[in-house]
């Protein structure tokens, strides 16, 4: 059997991008990202997704070495985003006999995005394609993270191909499945996919993993990251926990600095919750931090500390924008303080006690701000600020 032959029958076809350093043009890719595709061969052939179009020709030379010139039968679209999508069009003009497949809404978005509007097939909620020994099941999961997103199981061997669900970022090293991946850094990349990528749409997480609890899966192919057959059990309990905004314990903080005195805030802070005894504490500047890397830590840790100067009677640009990323992922709760400073008139600390309002955040302590330059007294509130965090999140 050959390596990208995943199970008799069903090949990976997909593709490593170790050159786009921005997925969605916004989050950082440090260890590049797989598109991942999977053919089923079988009486009939299916193909389960596509590529980025970029790497288009790779893809179809994947396909052909299994293929040769045996045309593709379905192509199944799981998800439309362009990542999975954008080689539609290359392989209609390759396969014009090809029917895809999918919901009412890819179909619309077929046509929306890439002019098609023939050889489509529009499939309903648990209708079944046989593909003669093999067939595929499709159930939908809407706004996981799109609004077509369905996923195709195939019942013979208990595979799930899930689309953009149990991915991650990182591109294949060599191995497919998970028992043939050194894992260790996969993990905080499948949370920070989630985070960045996910991370607004908790509740239909939850629907989906109901949905699909049901059914009886040994394989989880996704279209990111590695192949899941050891890791399925952990795999789903880190989505489940994600999309229950359920956190284990840990302190983020979170500060932006003009000219050092709230970074000095935040260092104090940082090392008096080590001195009451903490120890998962994560110190961010976010002029310099990687944003991804921020909103991750916050979906994975329960308590979120943020300092800022006032700037422009507002909150400093950066920490504005990290406060706006968890606003639009309506993360739910966290233990929330705030920190903040100013040179002649305070505006920062109501703009975050005004956030956290909006959350429904109850802040764990009062806030403390501080005039001008870091001295003795800056440093008694810092103090104060972490003892009481470190006494509330400690009981
Ligand atoms: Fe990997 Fe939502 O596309």
């Amino acid at each position: 059997m050959a390596f990208t032959e995943i199970i008799p029958g069903i090949h990976y076809v997909g593709v490593n991008d170790r050159t786009t350093t921005r997925f969605e043009s916004l989050w950082s890719l440090p260890y590049g990202v797989s598109y991942n595709s999977y053919l089923i061969v079988d009486e009939k052939v299916a193909l389960i997704d596509t590529v980025e179009v970029s790497y288009a020709e790779q893809f179809v030379e994947n396909i052909r070495t299994i293929l040769g010139n045996r045309p593709i039968d379905y192509l199944i679209v799981d998800h439309m985003e362009p990542d999975h999508s954008s080689s539609i069009r290359t392989l209609r003009l390759l396969y014009p006999e090809m029917q895809i497949i999918g919901n009412a809404k890819t179909i619309q978005m077929l046509n929306g995005y890439y002019g098609v509007q023939d050889h489509t097939i529009e499939v309903k909620e648990g209708d079944n394609l046989s593909l003669g020994k093999k067939s595929l099941s499709f159930y939908f999961a809407p706004m996981v993270h799109w609004p077509e997103v369905m996923v195709s199981y195939c019942p013979e061997h208990k595979v799930l191909f899930s689309a953009d669900a149990f991915g991650t970022f990182g591109a294949l090293n060599g191995g497919i499945l998970d028992s043939q991946v050194e894992l260790d850094h996969i993990w905080d990349e499948m949370r920070r996919y989630y985070a960045c990528i996910v991370g607004k749409y908790g509740a239909p997480v939850q629907k989906a993993l109901q949905k699909l609890g049901g059914l009886a899966i040994e394989t989880i192919c996704p279209t990111h990251g590695p192949v899941w057959q050891e890791q399925i059990g952990r795999v789903i309990e880190i989505y489940d926990r994600l999309s229950r905004y359920d956190a284990e314990p840990g302190v983020v903080i979170a500060y932006g600095s003009m000219y050092g005195n709230t970074a000095q805030m935040a260092e104090k802070i940082a090392r008096e919750l080590a001195t009451q005894g903490l120890k998962k504490i994560f110190v961010y500047d976010l002029s310099y931090a990687d944003i991804s890397v921020v909103l991750r830590d916050v979906f994975k840790y329960d308590t979120l500390i943020v300092g800022s100067p006032t700037y422009n009677a507002e909150l400093f640009p950066e920490v504005k924008t990290l406060l706006e990323k968890l606003s639009e992922r309506c993360v739910p709760h966290r233990n929330f303080a705030c920190f903040g400073s100013f040179t002649w008139a305070g505006a920062a600390v109501k703009h975050m006690e005004e956030f956290a309002r909006k959350m429904k955040w109850e802040p764990i302590c009062p806030s403390i701000e501080m005039k001008q330059g870091y001295d003795a007294q800056g440093a008694e509130l810092c103090g104060t600020l972490a003892r009481a965090v470190a006494e509330k999140i400690q009981k």
